[in-house]
């Protein structure tokens, strides 16, 4: 009988429980000979709130665009629930695509367009609903995020909170399974912040969808946090649930808890 090979695979997939949805192994990228992304590798929990830290520049919304296929690695692998999204067609990543919603770092609403027709958009791209139905969904989406009745406004009528949480409906209209938001509560005042914070942790338990979080804002982040990792020179650096993070030894994280009053 031949001899039973072992396994060789990389350390953070090697074990590929069903615990971890997304699963980024050893992730290199450089623009015009800068390293952004050095070796990166970053667990995302199924079905928990996921929040990504770390200073500016350090490369979390260059990270986030990888998980979303929204750009190409140099080298290195993600897995998202078992498959390696980086050698995938365009056509594919499309598809997947389907089950996840994004809120950007900038609302980015369509300008153009009403609230509800910016809200109707990933459904009628997405879905073949009929009017009846976009208009139903529409209006429980904006009932969620504490905006009913305010579909024929245009973006440029609302205040930077109200566009925030449009951009939230308009993720969860399509019934994700993971929602990525790039510094959802920028620019918010802090009882804003923590509607958008209850927002977030709502639609996390509601859905059990797996959210995917970059923050700057540290009290929000221990508020609703089941997971944090912190990016640091293109590396994750420390990650783990609130509790075990704040007990890091290592250096740069320490030091950015107690920075930011954490500690
Ligand atoms: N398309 C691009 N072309 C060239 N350089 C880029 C590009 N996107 C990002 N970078 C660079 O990569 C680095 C990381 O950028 P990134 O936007 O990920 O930072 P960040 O951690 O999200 O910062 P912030 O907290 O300010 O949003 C920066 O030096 C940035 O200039
Ligand atoms: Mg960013």
């Amino acid at each position: 009988m031949p001899a039973v090979q072992p396994k060789i695979q990389p350390d953070s997939v090697s074990d590929r429980s069903e615990k971890y949805q997304i699963r980024v192994h050893n992730l290199v990228k450089s623009f015009n000979g800068k390293t952004v992304l050095d070796k990166l590798c970053l667990d995302i929990e199924r079905g928990k709130i996921n929040i990504i830290i770390g200073g500016s520049g350090h490369g979390k919304s260059v990270t986030m665009k990888h998980l979303m296929g929204l750009l190409k690695p140099d080298s290195g692998s993600i897995y998202i629930d078992g498959v390696d999204i980086v050698s995938l067609s365009e056509y594919e990543l499309n598809k997947l695509r389907h089950n996840f919603g994004m809120v950007f770092q900038y609302a980015a609403l369509f300008d153009s367009m009403t609230v509800f027709d910016n809200i109707a958009f990933p459904l009628r791209e997405h879905t073949k609903m009929n009017k009846n139905e976009i208009r139903d969904e529409v209006k429980k989406s904006l009932e969620s995020v504490s905006l009913p009745g305010i579909g024929h406004q245009f973006p440029s009528e609302l205040s930077g909170g109200m566009k925030k949480r449009v951009g939230l409906a308009r993720a969860v209209v399509i019934k994700p399974e993971v929602i990525f938001y790039d510094e959802p509560t920028t620019g918010l005042d802090p009882i804003a912040t923590k509607n958008v914070d209850e927002l977030i942790a709502s639609i996390n338990s509601r859905y059990g969808v797996t959210s995917v979080v970059i923050s700057h804002d540290m009290a929000s982040t221990f508020r609703i946090a089941h997971r944090i990792s912190m990016l640091y020179g293109g590396k994750i650096i420390a990650s783990g649930d609130p509790d075990s993070f704040k007990k890091t030894k290592v250096p740069e994280a320490l030091e950015f808890l107690k920075v930011s009053g954490v500690l």
